[in-house]
Parts: C-alpha cells; sequence; structure tokens
C-alpha cells in the first residue's frame, strides 16, 4: 500500500516536475496574473529568492465563465487550523483581502491541496517567517460546461412562515437601490441569471426609466440593504446597468408579459454570496400543481413575510413561503402567471405576501435539492391582507424569450 502510494506521489511529482518545464509564466510576490486563454497553466513558486518578503499576495483570474483550480504543495511548519506564523490562505471568492479564506500549513510536499475557485478569481496569500519554507501552487483553468457548473448554490434550511433570510441564502438575489431618505433603498428586485444578465419584471424597468431616470445601481450579495457595503456581507458589491429590455409584449393594463432583462456594465463577480439562479429548463410544459409550496423573497414592504420580529428599519432580506394557487383568478386562464398565496396569520391579521417594492424578485420553487426560480413577482391583489395573493410571471414560460435577447453564446448553466 505505501508503495503504491509512493509511485503515485512520484508520478505527481513526475507530472509536476514536467509541468515545470513547460511553464510559460510564474506570478511574482504580491502579483497579479490575468489568464487570457482556458489551457493555461501558471505556478506561484515561494520563495523565489532569499529575498522574498515573508508576505506574499496574488491575485488570479480567468475568462469570463471559466474557473480556476489550484494544487497546493507546502512546507511550512505550523499545525492546522490556526497555522500560527506559516501559511497559505486561498480566497474562493477571490476576495482581495482574503476574507473568509480556507487555511493551509504543515508538509503537503507529495499529496497537495486541491481547491477551486467558485466564479473566475481567486486570490492566494503566504505567510512565512522561515527560510525553510516552501510552496508551489499550480494552476489550471477549465471552461464551465453543463457538466461542471452550478446554480443557487447556497441553501438554507427551510422554513415555514415569514422570516429573515440567512446571510447570501439567496445568492442570486439582486436589489435595484436608489438614494431615498438617509439610506440607499431597494425599489424593485432581480434575479441573477448570468454573468452579465438580471431578470426582473418590466414595470420595474418603466420605474427605473421614468421615475428614478436611471438613477439605480445594482445591488449584489447582500443581506442589510441599509447597511452600506462594506458593514454588509462579504459579497456585497454594486454593478451599473448597461441596458434593459423589455417583453415587446407587456401590457401595464393586463400585466401581461410583465418581464425583462437587465445587462450589467460589467461582468458580475461570481462567489459564494453571488451568482446564478438555477431556471425551470426541466418544467418548460410543466404546470406547477395547486398546493405546491414556493418560497418569495425581497426586500420590499413592510408586510412582507408577515413575522411579527421583521426589523423595519434593518430592511433584511426577507422570505415567505406561499401556496401555488391555479384558480385563483388572475391565473385561472392563463399559463404565463402563477398564482401563490400565504398563510394568513390570525395574530397579525397578515397574510404572507410579496408587495410593492418586491416587484422583480424571485419566487422560488425547491427541486432536487435546490431553489429553482420558478416565478418573478408581478403584481398583487392587495397586499398582505386577508384576500390578497401574489401573481408571478411564469418563468418557464419565458425561456426562449430570455435565449432570444442573451444570445446563444451566454452561458446559463441547466441543472
Ligand atoms: C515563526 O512564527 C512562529 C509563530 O509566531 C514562532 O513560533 C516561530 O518561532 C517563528 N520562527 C522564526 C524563525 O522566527
Ligand atoms: C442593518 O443596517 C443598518 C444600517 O447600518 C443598521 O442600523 C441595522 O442595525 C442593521 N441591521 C441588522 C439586523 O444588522
Ligand atoms: C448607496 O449606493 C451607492 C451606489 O449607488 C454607493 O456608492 C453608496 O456607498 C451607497 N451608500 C450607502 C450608505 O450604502
Ligand atoms: C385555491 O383557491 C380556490 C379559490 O380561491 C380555493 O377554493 C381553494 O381552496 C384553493 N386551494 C388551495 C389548495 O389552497
Ligand atoms: C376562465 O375560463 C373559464 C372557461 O372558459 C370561464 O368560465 C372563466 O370565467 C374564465 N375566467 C376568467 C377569470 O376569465
Amino acid at each position: 500500500m505505501t508503495e503504491i502510494k509512493l509511485i503515485i506521489a512520484f508520478i505527481f511529482q513526475l507530472t509536476a516536475a514536467i509541468n515545470l518545464l513547460r511553464k510559460s509564466e510564474n506570478i511574482n510576490c504580491n502579483g497579479e496574473k490575468r489568464f487570457s486563454s482556458f489551457d493555461q497553466v501558471i505556478y506561484i513558486y515561494y520563495p523565489q529568492s532569499e529575498l522574498t518578503p515573508t508576505k506574499c499576495f496574488y491575485l488570479v483570474q480567468s475568462p469570463v465563465n471559466t474557473y480556476i483550480s489550484a494544487k497546493i504543495y507546502h512546507n511550512l511548519n505550523g499545525i492546522e487550523p490556526n497555522c500560527r506564523g506559516q501559511k497559505v490562505l486561498v480566497s474562493r471568492d477571490g476576495d482581495s483581502e482574503l476574507k473568509g479564506s480556507s487555511v493551509f500549513c504543515g508538509l503537503r510536499k507529495n499529496r497537495p491541496m486541491e481547491i477551486s475557485s467558485i466564479g473566475n478569481e481567486m486570490t492566494f496569500g503566504i505567510i512565512s517567517n522561515s527560510s525553510t519554507s516552501s510552496v508551489q501552487i499550480i494552476l489550471r483553468i477549465t471552461k464551465f460546461t453543463q457538466n461542471n457548473c452550478d446554480c443557487s448554490w447556497n441553501i438554507g434550511k427551510k422554513i415555514v412562515g415569514g422570516s429573515n433570510t440567512l446571510p447570501n441564502e439567496f445568492i442570486a438575489h439582486a436589489a435595484f437601490v436608489t438614494h431615498l431618505n438617509e439610506f440607499n433603498q431597494s425599489i424593485c428586485g432581480g434575479t441573477i441569471i448570468s454573468q452579465n444578465y438580471i431578470l426582473t419584471c418590466a414595470h420595474c424597468i418603466l420605474a427605473i426609466k421614468n421615475v428614478f431616470k436611471w438613477n439605480v445601481m445594482i445591488a449584489v450579495g447582500r443581506h442589510n440593504i441599509s447597511a452600506p457595503a462594506n458593514r454588509d456581507t462579504i459579497y456585497a458589491d454594486y454593478y451599473k446597468i448597461s441596458s434593459a429590455i423589455m417583453h415587446k409584449g407587456y401590457r401595464r393594463k393586463t400585466n401581461d408579459n410583465d418581464i425583462a432583462l437587465v445587462r450589467t456594465a460589467k461582468y458580475m463577480k461570481f462567489n459564494r454570496g453571488c451568482g446564478a439562479a438555477c431556471l425551470p429548463f426541466a418544467y418548460e410544459n410543466f404546470i406547477v400543481p395547486t398546493g405546491t409550496i414556493m418560497t418569495a423573497i425581497g426586500f420590499g414592504s413592510t408586510q412582507f413575510a408577515m413575522s411579527a420580529n421583521i426589523d423595519r428599519q434593518s430592511w433584511i432580506l426577507q422570505k415567505v413561503q406561499l401556496t401555488v394557487n391555479n384558480s385563483l383568478i388572475h391565473c385561472q386562464n392563463d399559463t404565463r402567471k402563477l398564482c401563490a398565496i400565504g398563510d394568513f396569520n390570525d395574530k397579525i391579521k397578515l397574510r404572507g405576501d410579496s408587495c410593492q417594492r418586491d416587484s422583480g424578485s424571485g419566487l422560488y420553487g425547491y427541486m432536487r435539492n435546490r431553489y429553482v426560480l420558478f416565478g418573478i413577482t408581478s403584481s398583487g391583489y392587495a397586499c398582505g391582507e386577508k384576500k390578497s395573493y401574489s401573481i408571478n410571471v411564469y418563468v418557464a414560460k419565458y425561456l426562449a424569450w430570455i435565449r432570444s435577447i442573451i444570445g446563444s453564446s451566454e452561458f446559463l448553466c441547466i441543472k
């Protein structure tokens, strides 16, 4: 057994050595590298000389729709998990301050640690105070395919009723924010579907255009929308809108085809707190049965989620469970709409619901252990009242429309 292991280790080393011979590039201490093609191999080698500083930081960025995998060979005194003065830090999110990093130390000369990025950026830190320490990192770039991609990756525990979401439970939620009063507030929601596009409703685009004169930013990775981004989750970020495309069939009176796509001015950085939602590709010809439980989310309204403990000042992303009902009047004869109704809470005389400023946010089904985006909050009949319910765009009927707008080359992960 030991012998086999040794041979394997030897082969590993040999591959590493061959790769080293072929090496095209390596990154210096405190270096940045932007990969241009996906089949490149890059090395981080530490120490590079006796003069190498005791702290090095490396940023690696690969092309959009690829990810980076790292094999880390190291010889560092120090014992996990604290590692004290000697360690390798790896941020799978590409965090520029190495927040939320994995930490490695000890002896891994033959059996490398393997770790991959979430999106197309990864950062590394090496801290050492000994000249006998060494670290070698081999980086490879892989294109996302339908076999290795992912969507809706953070799953929280399911709970009944309305409540705060967990931080970054819904990685695909985007908020359209504007400066109102003293805080930035979310005026509409949206759902990230690819690194460049956000799905929302058409009437939100009308509001962004006519009421807010495009003076709106896209906030992602958020939990508490009233906190400044640098005091919210480590994934909080802002993007500008580059363009918005409303469905040509949108009718304001009937709310028919209340769907739109927003393109971000630059590619969004995907990480553990920001990524694409799974779209209902497996459900294109499916009618969600009455009685199916779904989860609506939103920063929007005070009545949302009917939770008694909702902190109305802090605007934590809310979630509420709604029950699909195809017999409700606005959905009776319209398979492109999905009606859903919350439970009525007798104590506070409110019904779980999505309301005004939740427009554009997602209604998720929990299928095969993931959140799948089934609906877009479009309109409602009243809000939180006894007779109220929420009317959603049924996303499965618009997948072809989405593809026609974003083009065939835009990558969507289908799970
Ligand atoms: C390196 O740092 C560790 C932890 O602070 C310390 O115990 C060790 O003595 C240091 N080694 C050298 C050579 O300075
Ligand atoms: C949300 O952010 C606001 C503004 O920074 C802060 O006053 C409030 O306490 C925060 N709420 C929570 C639950 O963290
Ligand atoms: C409000 O949003 C803008 C982006 O539109 C951002 O630059 C600013 O820091 C935000 N302010 C607060 C208090 O969050
Ligand atoms: C669906 O709505 C109809 C009409 O309001 C109602 O009679 C029925 O009980 C509802 N079904 C469920 C499962 O909630
Ligand atoms: C839906 O269609 C049925 C059968 O044609 C009809 O009786 C009903 O009134 C229609 N409902 C709505 C809200 O138009």
